[in-house]
Parts: structure tokens; sequence; C-alpha cells
């Protein structure tokens, strides 16, 4: 169980609060001229976003859990070190890092005011050390760094998988991976080639391949552009449930779907990789209106 008074060492006064935040679950609050922004300890999980003149950023559920061994629905779910269904029976979707209570190392004060606020989480299986920075200014910077701290390579699948929130996502356009190859993945894989706009009429579970290109969410209800850049990143993963798939997941309200459309900087499926012993990656995504 996380101390909240110990953490208290990190807050800072005027802009950097640590509370305890829904389920009880220790959440560092960020309140600053630039933004206003959340993280969570449990899964390291950014869960607000809000840059100053601007509506809400980071889309979150009304219905989400926040409870110990469960994942957050909505913010940005860590996922490693596998994407999608595990391999292995009995184990979770998307991996350890979402269900995991990181301890945080770090929470500091930029010179131009952005709010850099660091987590780790050390794993025994597999022989991991994970440190999670999120720093919240007039963009939002998330990057993920893996090492590899044991003795045999490891399989990596991940993803920095965003919900960003939209005014209406049937009135969207994600432009920016014209003619990269993918999968349509709602049903059987199918294979697709991006258009120039990609828009979303029913349930969408979008794989890109081999691309680092940064996608732009051209919101009209809301009448503003999102910017999602990435590093560290071969596949991009645009969902959105659609209706009968939000009424199926308990932790997701019925009729919030239009509200959020997911642009993942990922390294899925084909996209995975190999960590040497020993071996870093770094995964980053960085957001912002333009
Ligand atoms: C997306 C996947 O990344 O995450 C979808 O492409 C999946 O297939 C979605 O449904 C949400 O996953 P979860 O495990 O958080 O419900």
């Amino acid at each position: 169980m996380t101390d909240l008074a110990a953490l208290q060492r990190f807050a800072v006064p005027g802009s950097v609060t640590i509370d305890a935040g829904c389920g009880g679950l220790p959440r560092v609050s960020i309140s600053t001229p630039l933004c206003r922004g959340e993280i969570y300890l449990h899964g390291a999980h950014v869960t607000a976003w809000q840059p100053a003149g601007h509506a809400p950023v980071i889309w979150m559920s009304t219905q989400s859990w926040f409870a110990a061994g469960k994942p957050i629905r909505g913010g940005i779910p860590v996922c490693w070190p596998w994407f999608g269904p595990a391999a292995e029976a009995g184990k979770p979707a998307h991996g350890l890092a979402r269900f995991a209570d990181w301890d945080l190392t770090s929470v500091a004060a930029e010179a131009d005011g952005t709010v850099a606020v660091v987590l780790r989480l050390a794993l025994t299986a597999p022989a991991s050390e994970l440190i999670l920075t999120a720093r919240f200014g007039r963009r939002l910077e998330v990057t993920l760094d893996a090492r590899n701290t044991g003795t045999t390579a490891l399989a990596i699948g991940e993803a920095l998988h965003t919900y960003l929130a939209v005014g209406d996502v049937r009135r969207v356009q994600v432009r920016g991976l014209a003619g990269v190859a993918g999968f349509d993945r709602v049903a059987q894989p199918i294979a697709l080639t991006a258009p120039e706009s990609i828009t979303v009429a029913a349930e969408t579970d979008l794989l890109f391949n081999a691309t680092e290109s940064a996608v732009t969410v051209q919101d009209a209800a809301w009448n503003r552009t999102l910017r999602v850049a990435k590093s560290g990143s071969r596949s991009t993963v645009v969902w959105n449930p659609w209706i009968a798939k939000s009424a199926k997941m308990p932790d997701f309200g019925d009729h919030e779907w239009p509200g959020m459309l997911c642009v993942e900087a990922a390294n899925a499926l084909t996209d995975g990789y190999q960590l040497a012993p020993g071996a870093s990656h770094r995964l980053g995504t960085v957001i912002e209106v333009m």
C-alpha cells in the first residue's frame, strides 16, 4: 500500500498535489498556467490533460474501474510487455504494466512551466525495469523506457494507448497515414491501405504497420485539431468500440463512444521486437492542440 504521507515530499506548492483519487488510489494532480493534468500511480496512468484555453484532450470513461487488479478505462493505458490478448491463458490483455502499482520517483517543474512526473516499475517476471515520464505542459509528452534486466531476450509488444476526447467521433477525420498498410481487426484481420482521411462509421479497430508518422485528428464538432506524434513506435492503432462493443464492456458507458477515439503509439503484433538482455527501448508520444 502506497503511503500518501510519504508521497507528499513530491508535492509542489501551488502546482502539484498528491492525494487519494478515485477508488482511494494515489494520484498526482497538476494545475499550472499551462495546463491541468493527472496521473495515477496505478498503471502510471495519465487520466487528464487539458491545456489552458481548451476542452479536455484526454478522455475518461465515467464507468472506469479504479481498483487494484483492474485497468483504468480512458486516459493513457501503458500496455507492456504485450499488446492485445495474452499468449498465455489466464493473463490479461495488453500486458502487466497497466495493472501494477508504480513508484513515484520524481516531480519537477521545468523552466517553461512544464511539470515532469516520473514513475518506475521493476518487474521480476519478466525481469525488467520501466520508467514512465509524463511531461504536462502546453503539450503532453509521455515516454516509456523499458530495460531488460534479465538474462534472456524478451519479445515485446507495447502501446501508449491514448484515449482522445472528441466532440463527435462520427465527424472526425484522422489524417497522416495515407498509403500505410495495415489491418482492419474488428472481425478477422483484413489487410488494407490507409486512405487520405480515416473516418469512423462503425466499430473501428485499425492497426497500421511500419509507420512512424504523426497523425492529426480533425474534430469538426469541437472545431479543433489534435496532433499525435510518436517515436520508437512502428504501429499506430485507431480504435473506437461503437455501440455493441461498448455495451458489452462493464467499465465503459453505453453512450460514451461518440466522445472518444484512441490513437495509439504502439509496437504491436508484427511490429513487436526482441529486447536483448541489458538493452532498452524508448516509446514516446506527444499530443498537442494545433
Ligand atoms: C485496442 C485494441 O488497442 O484496445 C482493441 O486494438 C481493444 O482490440 C482495445 O478492444 C481495448 O482493450 P481493453 O483490453 O482495454 O478493453
